[in-house]
């Protein structure tokens, strides 16, 4: 607890800036206006006890930082830094322990006074902060708290949402849709980002999957701001709630019955996803959009307590969490092991920052750009060896063995689409050691080995990995914030935003290859 009896513009501005979670405060009576005035003024808002007990309930059912805050803008029609109450001695909502910032302030010297002469303590002798502080004492007089019912969205939901839709090869139209009545298991998200994936960069290129029309956009994040009666939980089970940020991962139309659970050994390779659908009456099915409605049967995580970039690089790193997850089954990657990364695009720079955040110290990155080279080293690579510095493979091979020291790498990552890199990086890689192969997402071509000296001989362990299961999302969530907490700069992967009308540059950027990860953000 906070005791607060002098300077309270110097020590509600102190108490602004620290508060984090919940703070108990002191005040002498006569001083508790003006030290909720300079409150105000920091940020606060004054709920009245009605309106924190609301939020309280809200933080209770929903268990989310993201609803309450959203309860707090929705009953306050404010986004405050915190809400300030009046807690009463003994009586306080702190001790709930509300999940987000809130100063409960009491009157330290008029405990013994009953109810209304407290209330009589809190008049203000000071006109200007009377003014402010009327709201709190007036709701506090009322006995019904206001409605705890799902807190409503912020602002009016438009009739109309923008979509970019790709109606012919490189050209993306913008193109409003109306936002459609919610099914009782559908989720209506407002879009905020939108990674932009090499799979879109094939679809605005040459139409691989013939879906044009199409509104694309797989790698996207955004906030509820409706959902339907049924909808309670995500994919794992975390409450979801209007205000709540999420991500999407396949649909299961035709068997809306699958859990995390079943998909747990299963990669999800041919299931649908939103951004990659036919087009449709609907049409709001890609996250390049301002909305994207979710539909019941798709998959759906709570994702609030991740950042805007953090959540736009989900989806391309949760391939990389299932690459680990399969060369971890060969039994060969340890600790202590020399790791080969081959390709330092987004998905080798992401498969290094989640061998080091696992504690794997030694990895040498191998590409032909020096920048990306040094990206790696910001991810966590111990070496790194541009290939075009080198003639042959078997140079090659001895660069990736003198940067490990003089010797051979215990296991290999192959995060490139080129067949030739696939048939290099066996000489990189010792006897009796492993090799993930996660680079040919598509059909790249024939690679050309020797089966005698690149595996037989070697008793090479080989596995495949392409995209990944429901489990390696939630893993991934935790990735992220593991990577941020060891200070690894994830986020620089998004080398470019851009706004959604701006997405045919975007896409020529991306197809430029200046950049790593080029992102749609939403104005
Ligand atoms: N397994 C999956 O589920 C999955 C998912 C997504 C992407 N992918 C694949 O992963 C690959 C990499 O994706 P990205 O987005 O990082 O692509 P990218 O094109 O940005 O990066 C590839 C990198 O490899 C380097 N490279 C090219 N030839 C090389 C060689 N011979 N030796 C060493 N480095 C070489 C390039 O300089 C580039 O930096 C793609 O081919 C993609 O299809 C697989
Ligand atoms: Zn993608």
């Amino acid at each position: 607890m906070q005791s607060i009896t002098d300077d309270f513009a110097k020590n509600a501005e102190k108490l602004a800036e620290t508060v984090k979670g919940n703070t108990k405060v002191t005040v002498p009576s006569d001083k508790k206006g003006e030290f909720i005035y300079h409150l105000i003024e920091n940020g606060g808002y004054p709920a009245s006890r009605a309106q924190a007990e609301t939020i309280f309930r809200v933080s209770k059912n929903t268990k989310s930082i993201s609803a309450v805050l959203f309860a707090c803008h929705a009953i306050t029609n404010a986004t405050p830094k915190f809400i300030i109450y009046d807690s009463f001695n003994g009586d306080s909502l702190l001790e709930k322990e509300l999940p987000f910032p809130a100063i409960g302030v009491i009157e330290g010297d008029i405990i013994k006074q009953n109810k209304s002469e407290r209330r009589i303590a809190m008049d203000i002798n000071q006109d200007k902060i009377q003014a402010i502080v009327q709201q709190v004492l007036s709701e506090m007089n009322q006995s019904a708290a206001p409605k705890a019912s799902a807190p409503k969205a912020a602002g009016p939901i438009p009739k109309t949402s923008r979509a970019a839709m790709l109606t012919k090869l490189e050209n993306y139209e913008i193109k409003e849709f109306p936002i459609p009545e919610l099914g009782d298991d559908d989720i209506l998200v407002k879009v905020e980002g939108c990674g932009v994936c090499g799979t879109d960069a094939h679809e605005f290129k040459r139409d691989p999957f013939g879906l044009i029309p199409v509104v694309l956009g797989h790698e996207g994040t955004g906030e509820i701001v409706k959902m339907g009666k049924n909808v309670k939980k995500d994919s794992a089970g975390k409450p979801l709630a209007v205000g709540d940020k999420v991500v999407t991962c396949m649909i299961f139309k035709d068997n809306p019955d699958i859990t995390m659970f079943d998909l747990n050994k299963q990669n999800v390779g041919g299931a649908d996803v939103y951004g990659l659908l036919p087009d449709d009456d609907i049409h709001l099915n890609g996250w390049f959009a301002d909305y994207i409605v979710v539909r019941g049967g798709s998959t759906v995580f709570n994702v609030s307590d991740l950042d805007l970039d953090s959540r736009i690089l989900i989806e391309p790193c949760a391939v990389l969490i299932h690459a680990v997850e399969r060369a971890k089954t060969t039994g060969i990657l340890r600790f202590n092991s020399r790791v080969v990364v081959q390709g330092c695009g987004p998905i080798g720079l992401i498969c290094i920052a989640i061998l080091r955040t696992m504690g794997i110290e030694n990895i040498v990155a191998v590409d032909g750009e020096d920048k990306r080279l040094d990206f790696a080293k910001e991810m966590g690579a111990t070496g790194t060896v541009n290939f075009k510095n080198h003639k042959g493979v078997e140079e090659l091979a001895k660069g990736v063995e003198n940067a490990f020291g003089g010797y051979l790498a215990d296991f290999a990552f192959q995060c490139t689409g080129s067949p030739i890199a696939h048939a290099n990086i066996y000489k990189f890689i010792r006897n009796g050691g492993g090799l993930c192969e996660l680079g040919f997402f598509i059909n790249g071509g024939d690679a050309t080995i020797n089966p005698h000296f690149d595996i037989c001989s070697k008793e090479i362990t080989t596995v495949g990995s392409w995209v990944y299961t429901l489990r390696d999302y939630a893993t991934t969530f935790d990735f992220l914030k593991r990577a941020k907490g060891i200070g690894l700069p994830i986020g620089k992967l998004i080398t470019h935003k851009f706004p959604l009308s701006e997405i045919n540059e975007a896409h020529k950027t991306n197809l430029a290859m200046s950049g790593l990860k080029i992102a749609i953000i939403n104005e």
